[in-house]
Parts: structure tokens; C-alpha cells; sequence
């Protein structure tokens, strides 16, 4: 499972970027080589020391390697200054290039996260609504961002963290190996017995503490936005305090398990410490009591200078593998939900589309007509048939009305005419394709009210071209809508007209100026087909009927649908859908089905019609 999550998280890269990835992390596992020669003159320049002091002049691999540089001529001081210095270069040099590659490590992983999460973001948001709503706001949130970077930056970061400090053991205990076999193999058993040891303590608990800080991070998120967007309702119940304690709660347990898992490293690394020490001062007197003072100072020299760089590879790899348990905790939302989407990488090639789009807002070939045809819906989680065997048509520049209890189906059957929902069975036509397949080929030629449109933080000119880059922005069509939706009135009121801001959950605008706004933001586009969903619900009965005029306006020009409780704003439509428990059970004239139905004549008469 846990090598599993890390293939997952590979592929999430694409192709290329995986064997970049390859490449630079084997660069940087190559610049190994520059300790272990770092480290060995150090050994070297031990010895040397020792042979200095001791008036002996250098035998063996020493001897030979003096004279292959071409110093063995020179004195003892003489040599250990250039060795001395060469080492340095060295060290330090392969101290700069690491920092190198790991900033271009680094930076390279967090782009392609920006990367991933653009492209789930628009492969999540191609799926159907029934989809796409299945998962909570803040979890999806989450998967999308923080998850996101926790795979590349995290899992993937920790990963090649991992194996370039591998690679640094392993070259340095093979150069150590060369030298001294019994340096070596006692390093090689005391630092891997430590880490295997730490890494079997630890590596659960690291796991456990990232999924839950995952969960109580989105629990807690969940928590605020309910408090932000059910804030009046709570007020009012004065549970405002409820909701603190909770919060409070989910605060304290997350900031516990953050610092549970800050503190574990720091186990690893005292462990660590203590046992570099310890383990020179076992080697060095071992050597000393078996052999003598010079193999017992370069030994140690050996071995301290190897373990400057050991000790901080373990602790790393350490760390490493601990981050790497805890991220992969708190990657998998993410990781299900590619799995999900099937997301592959390499599919969607073309993400950023730097050419602005300018919309022309003419549908030359785009007829408003549509067609449904023995639909059938039921929505994934229900049993119940939601519309059952659905037949009607709309003919180009028709007014039809949906009317018909709560619950009826009716904003399901705007949902399956819009492509947002595809039917069981039956077909749905909107200018003689698939809904999905107008809305592809004509964008803006169909255009959808609800009853409690989005406000976004912004202007309100911002808010009616939502979804349209600012510096494309027709003033003619902005005013045109405005006229349809009756708001003139009102943004010549407000001191900074259209720049007036406005706020997410719809701050500084009331309820029925709200609809009016998602009315002027649907005719923005010109649209040839307007679907609105109870968007009138909220408007005074002067205003319902000055926009109900208006919308009469375009009948012939525009197809509209409308759903709608209020019985007076359907009189004029051409044709009344009568809807009950996701049948339809009349069609006609609003006098035809008065005289049809006997519930709605009774609710036209309640009605005062
Ligand atoms: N996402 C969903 N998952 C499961 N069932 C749903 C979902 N949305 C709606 N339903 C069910 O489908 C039926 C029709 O719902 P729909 O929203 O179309 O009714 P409606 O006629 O628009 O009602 P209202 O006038 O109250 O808006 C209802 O029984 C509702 O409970
Ligand atoms: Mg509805």
C-alpha cells in the first residue's frame, strides 16, 4: 500500500517530467563522489599528521597516492596544506552544488503541483454536478491545494531527499569500505541499526498524526464556513458560542498533533548526535588498543569526517522517511480523488492557454429549440425516479413555463436540459444535439438564472460579466442587461455605479437584487435560450411584474424557460409544463390546463387569477 501510494503519486507527473525529475535528483546523487574524496583526504591529512609527528615517512595506499599527485616530494606540511586546501574546495564546492540542486528540486516540484492542481481542477470540474457535489466543499478544497502540494513538494520532495542521501551512504561507506573494512562496517552497522531502529519507532505514529491533522484541518475549515455562511441563523439562536467551543476544540487538537509531529524529528536527531560521538570514541580506542596511534588518528579522522557527513544523511533519510509516511497520510484525498477522475497526466497536454478568449456573442447556426424524449432520471444516490418517461418540445423563440409542487422535478429538469445531468434513458436535444454538446459548440448561446445566484467578492460590473476576462468587457452588453433585469434604476443610484463592491455571500446587495443581478449576468452573453429557475422569487410584486414585461420582450427572439411558483408570471407563456412527483401530467395553454387540472385551477384561483 505505501509503495503503491508513492507509484500513485509518481504518476501524477507527467512523462517527461517524471525523467527530468530522474535526471536532477541523479545529479545530485552524483556530487557523492565529491564528499567521499573530501572525506578521504581528510583521512589522508590524518595520517599524514600522524607520520609528521612520528618522523615516519608514508608507506602503502598513502604513498602511493602522494606520489601519484605528484606531492610525495614535498614535507609533510607542505603536503597536508595543498591536501588541506584541495579538500576544501572540494567540500565546500559539493556544499554549493546540493544547495543548487535542491532549490532546483524544490522548485521544480512545487511548479508542477501548481501544475496538478490546475489540471484536476479542470478535470473534476468536467465531471457531472451529481459528481462533483458528492464531496464537501472544504474536502475537495483541500484536495485540490494543500493536498496537492503535499504529494510534490512533500511525498515526491521527501522521496528524492531519500535517495540522494542513499546514494550519499552508500558511496561513502563503499569509499570507507576501501580504506578501512572494519571503519566501515562498524559505521555502516551502527548508523543503519540507529535509523532502521528510529524509522520502526516513529514512522506509525508520523502516518497516524498526518491523517489526522488532514481530517481535523478540513473538520475545523467546515466548521468556520459553516459559522461564515449560517452566521444570522446562528446569531439568532445565540449558538455563535457553540460554534467557538467547537472550533476551539478542532484548533487544539490540530495544533497538538503539529507539534507531535515538529518534535519527532528531533528524536532522530539527538539520537543521532550522541551516537557519532560515542560510536569515534568506541573505533578510535578499538583501533588504538588492536593497532597504533597512527591508524588509531586516522581512523578517526576517517570515521568523524565521514560521520560530519553520515550523521546528517541518517537524520535526514530519517526525517525523510517520516515526512514521507506523514504526507502520504494527509496526500490521500488527493490521490482518490485522480484515482477517481482517472486522472492521467500525460492526457491533458494544452493546460495553459495564455491567448486571451474575446466571446463574439453570436450564435449565427445556434436554433433555440428543445427536444425530450422519453427521458427517464434518477440521481445516483436515490432510488426514487426522479422524471419518469418525459416528452415536450420547444419551438424556437417559445415562452414555456414549468410549474408543479415542491420536489416535483423541475429544477431537474432544467439541470438535464442544461447537460449539467445526462438521462438514465431518453434523449434530450437543445438545438438538435446533446445539451453539453450545444453548450460546447455555441458558449453563451444558453444561459441559466437560479434562484440564489453566486455573488462574488467584487465589483457589480465584475459580478454581471463573471466568468469573462475584464479587459474584454462590452459596455453596450452590460447596459442591455441591465435593462432586461430592471437594475438601472439602481446602479444610477449608487455613487460608484457599477464599481460598487459587493461581497461573496452577498454583502451589500438584498435578496431580490440579487435574482436581478443573476438576470442582467445571464443576458450578458445575448444569449438564444434563458432558463430561469424560480429567479423572481424574491422580487416585489411591481418588480417581478416589470422584469416579467421585459422578458416578454424577447419572446419570439429568445427561447425562454421558466420555472416558477408564482402562477401570475407564466400567464403569457405559450405552453405550462405541469409537473407532479417527476411526471408530467399536463401541457398546454395556462387556460387549457385550467380547465385540465383541476389542482392547478384550484392554485390559479388561490392565486387571485
Ligand atoms: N442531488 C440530489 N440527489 C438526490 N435526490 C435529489 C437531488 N436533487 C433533487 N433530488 C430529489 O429529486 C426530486 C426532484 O427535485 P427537484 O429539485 O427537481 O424539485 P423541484 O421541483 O425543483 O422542487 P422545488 O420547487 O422545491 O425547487 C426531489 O424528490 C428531490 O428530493
Ligand atoms: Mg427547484
Amino acid at each position: 500500500m505505501f509503495p503503491f501510494k508513492i507509484r500513485q503519486s509518481l504518476l501524477l507527473l507527467e512523462k517527461r517530467d517524471r525523467r527530468r525529475l530522474v535526471v536532477i535528483v541523479l545529479a545530485q546523487a552524483f556530487l557523492s563522489f565529491l564528499d567521499l574524496i573530501g572525506i578521504a583526504l581528510i583521512g589522508a591529512i590524518g595520517a599524514l599528521t600522524i607520520n609528521g609527528v612520528q618522523s615516519k615517512s608514508s608507506t602503502g595506499l598513502l604513498a602511493e597516492f602522494t606520489n601519484f599527485v605528484g606531492i610525495a616530494n614535498l614535507t609533510y606540511q607542505g603536503q597536508v596544506v595543498i591536501l588541506g586546501l584541495v579538500s576544501s574546495v572540494v567540500l565546500i564546492g559539493k556544499t554549493l552544488l546540493s544547495i543548487y540542486f535542491t532549490r532546483r528540486i524544490l522548485r521544480f516540484l512545487s511548479n508542477k503541483g501548481a501544475l496538478i492542481s490546475t489540471k484536476l481542477v479542470k478535470s473534476l470540474f468536467s465531471q457531472p454536478i451529481t459528481y462533483v457535489q458528492k464531496q464537501s466543499s472544504q474536502e475537495t478544497l483541500f484536495a485540490l491545494t494543500q493536498g496537492v502540494m503535499n504529494i510534490t513538494l512533500g511525498v515526491l520532495g521527501s522521496l528524492a531527499t531519500l535517495f540522494t542521501d542513499f546514494a550519499l551512504l552508500l558511496v561513502l561507506c563503499l569509499g570507507l569500505f576501501i580504506v578501512d573494512p572494519l571503519v566501515a562496517l562498524s559505521t555502516i552497522a551502527l548508523f543503519s541499526g540507529i535509523g532502521l531502529l528510529l524509522y520502526r519507532v516513529l514512522h506509525q505514529r508520523a502516518l497516524e498524526l498526518g491523517i489526522l491533522q488532514t481530517e481535523l484541518h478540513i473538520s475545523s475549515n467546515q466548521k468556520i464556513f459553516e459559522l461564515v455562511k449560517g452566521y444570522r441563523e446562528i446569531l439568532v439562536k445565540d449558538r455563535v458560542n457553540f460554534y467557538g467551543n467547537e472550533i476551539s476544540k478542532l484548533r487544539f487538537s490540530l495544533s497538538e498533533t503539529l507539534a507531535d509531529s515538529s518534535f519527532l524529528p528531533y528524536i532522530g536527531k539527538y539520537v543521532i548526535e550522541t551516537s557519532v560521538l560515542i560510536g569515534g570514541l568506541t573505533i578510535g580506542a578499538v583501533q588504538f588498543a588492536i593497532s597504533d596511534a597512527v591508524s588509531a588518528v586516522s581512523t578517526l579522522s576517517i570515521f568523524l569526517a565521514a560521520g560530519m557527513r553520515i550523521a546528517p544523511a541518517v537524520l535526514r533519510m530519517q526525517q525523510g522517511a517520516i515526512s514521507l509516511k506523514s504526507y502520504i497520510g494527509t496526500a490521500d484525498r488527493t490521490l482518490e480523488l485522480a484515482e477517481q477522475l482517472q486522472f492521467t497526466s500525460d492526457e491533458t497536454a494544452a493546460v495553459r492557454n495564455l491567448s486571451e478568449d474575446s466571446p463574439k456573442f453570436e450564435y449565427p447556426d445556434f436554433k433555440s429549440n428543445i427536444k425530450f424524449q422519453d427521458v427517464n432520471f434518477s440521481y445516483p444516490n436515490s432510488n426514487r425516479i426522479a422524471i419518469a418517461d418525459l416528452s415536450f418540445e420547444v419551438k424556437e423563440g417559445e415562452f414555456i413555463a414549468i410549474v408543479g409542487d415542491s420536489g416535483a422535478g423541475k429544477s431537474t429538469i432544467a439541470d438535464l436540459m442544461l447537460g449539467i445531468i445526462s438521462p438514465d434513458s431518453g434523449e434530450i436535444k437543445v438545438s438538435g444535439v446533446s445539451p453539453d454538446a450545444a453548450i460546447k459548440s455555441w458558449p453563451g448561446a444558453i444561459a441559466y438564472v437560479p434562484q440564489d445566484p453566486l455573488v462574488i467578492e467584487g465589483s457589480l460590473r465584475e459580478n454581471i460579466t463573471l466568468g469573462y476576462g475584464q479587459n474584454s468587457i462590452s459596455v453596450e452588453r452590460v447596459e442591455r442587461a441591465l435593462k432586461v433585469s430592471k437594475l438601472e434604476t439602481l446602479i444610477e443610484s449608487l455613487d460608484n455605479g457599477l464599481d460598487t463592491l459587493v461581497g461573496e455571500s452577498g454583502w451589500g446587495i438584498s435578496g431580490g437584487q440579487k435574482q436581478r443581478l443573476g438576470i442582467a449576468r445571464a443576458m450578458y452573453s445575448n444569449p438564444k435560450l434563458l432558463v430561469l429557475d424560480e429567479a423572481t422569487s424574491a422580487l416585489d410584486a411591481t418588480t417581478e411584474s416589470d422584469i416579467s414585461a421585459s422578458i416578454n420582450t424577447l419572446k419570439g427572439r429568445v427561447t425562454i424557460v421558466m420555472i416558477a411558483h408564482r402562477l401570475s408570471i407564466v400567464r403569457d407563456a405559450n405552453k405550462i409544463v405541469y409537473m407532479e412527483n417527476g411526471k408530467m401530467i399536463g401541457v398546454g395553454s395556462f387556460e387549457e390546463l385550467r380547465l385540465r387540472i383541476d389542482k392547478f385551477d384550484k392554485q390559479a384561483r388561490l392565486m387571485g387569477l
